[in-house]
């Protein structure tokens, strides 16, 4: 079948990597929509894919938190990007959007009768999206889209309790290849440590973009009284969160932690530096959706630490394949650091079932064959 994926961002977010997976491993003829430009096209032009880049004018502009007017004053905006996808998606067996934007305009642009699936990957609540911007999402959720597919039950509650459809819901897992995390031996983890100046030292390590939501913050404020331990934050803000990075520097600097804090910023060599710290902690303060970062830290056989919220709690059982926290709790997060720190027995044990656990329930493999199957049952 011919299908048009579109994505909103040429970012490098969880939901684009994820996409790339599929629409490298898709048995279908895929070609893919971006709203803006950036290093996702050309990983996309890598495989190769077509890409179609559709300028969004000010309908780019318009944020998750935004109220009704700035969504009415794109409104021209949204229909003449409306008008070009329509074109491009005429010849297409079916639509699938893979973020929020790009589900609103394909609904609009989607000829008649042409399926379009919405892959959410956010959760549809309070704290991620003001409420127009939920109303909006959910009603085109109901009446255009022929489903929707959520990537973890968490998201899906979500999408239910905002006033979604039950019978169009369905969760399909993310899933990451082990493979870039098994091809880094003992002596290259060892070579990067020194390099990094971490060798002998305890190193937390918390992967993610920077964003007041995923709460870097907490994890520097918890580590300013642990002081044998070093924390590296690897990620950068990709949606414009500038005053957020200014503040955990800010953070740093007023704890006097630049000696123990490092900044290492947007990175594509994730899987060797997860090899390379001794803990994972991922710190969200309100529920991640999924969360690729913690089953990747468990790809990587090191301990993760989450936030007991979201997709994460389908992730990871507490204390066997990873240890879950309160979310915005500075003192678990602490205590959970420290055991792993003395304990490493518990480290290693955790770190295994860990492994074994993300390999068995997040296979790159199934997230595709899930995928294929579902587009697949619209063929006509
Ligand atoms: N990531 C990356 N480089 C960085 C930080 C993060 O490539 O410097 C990747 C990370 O490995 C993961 C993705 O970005 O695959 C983040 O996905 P996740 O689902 O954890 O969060 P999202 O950003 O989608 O909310
Ligand atoms: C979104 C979510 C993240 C999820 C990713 C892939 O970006 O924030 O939790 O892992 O999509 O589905």
């Amino acid at each position: 079948m011919k299908v048009l994926f579109v994505d909103q961002t040429g970012q490098l977010g969880g939901g684009e990597l994820s996409l790339l997976d599929t629409v490298r491993g898709t048995s279908h003829t895929a070609e893919v929509v971006l709203f803006s430009d950036g290093p996702f096209r050309r990983l996309l032009e890598e495989i190769p894919v077509p890409v179609h880049l559709l300028a969004a004018g000010s309908a780019g502009e318009v944020r998750r938190e935004a109220g009704i007017s700035s969504l009415l004053s794109a409104v021209p905006s949204f229909v003449e990007l409306r008008n070009k996808l329509a074109k491009i998606a005429e010849g297409f067996d079916v639509i699938y959007a893979n973020s929020q934007k790009a589900f609103l305009v394909s609904a609009l642009a989607k000829r008649r009768g042409q399926p379009l699936i919405w892959h959410l990957r956010d959760m549809l609540q309070a704290d991620h999206f003001s409420g127009i911007m939920r109303s909006v999402a959910v009603f085109t959720g109901n009446h255009s889209a022929n489903l929707v597919i959520s990537n973890s039950q968490a998201t899906l509650d979500s999408f239910i309790a905002s006033g979604g459809k039950r019978e169009k819901s369905i969760v399909i897992y993310n899933g990451i290849s082990p493979a870039p995390f098994d091809t880094f031996s003992e002596q290259m983890v060892g070579e990067l440590r020194s390099e990094l100046g971490w060798q002998g030292k305890f190193v937390v390590g918390a992967f993610g973009r920077l964003s007041p939501w995923k709460g870097q913050h907490v994890l520097i404020e918890a580590v300013a009284a642990l002081p044998d331990v070093h924390l590296a934050i690897v990620g950068d803000a990709l949606f414009g969160e500038k005053e957020y990075v200014e503040s955990l520097h800010a953070l740093v600097q007023r704890h006097k932690l630049s000696e123990r804090v490092h900044f290492l910023g947007f990175r594509r060599d994730v899987p060797q530096l997860m090899r390379s710290v001794d803990v994972i902690a991922h710190t969200a303060t309100a529920p991640e959706p999924f969360g690729r970062v913690i089953v990747e830290g468990m790809l990587a056989s090191r301990p993760v630490i989450a936030t007991r919220a979201g997709g994460a709690v389908e992730i990871i059982r507490d204390g066997e394949t990873g240890i879950l926290v309160t979310p915005g709790h500075t003192t678990e997060l602490q205590e959970a650091i420290k055991r792993l720190k003395t304990d490493s027995g518990f480290l290693n044990q955790l770190a295994q079932q860990g492994r074994q656990s993300a390999l068995a329930d997040f296979s790159v493999e199934k997230m595709i064959c899930n995928v294929d199957t579902t587009i697949t049952r619209f063929s006509r």
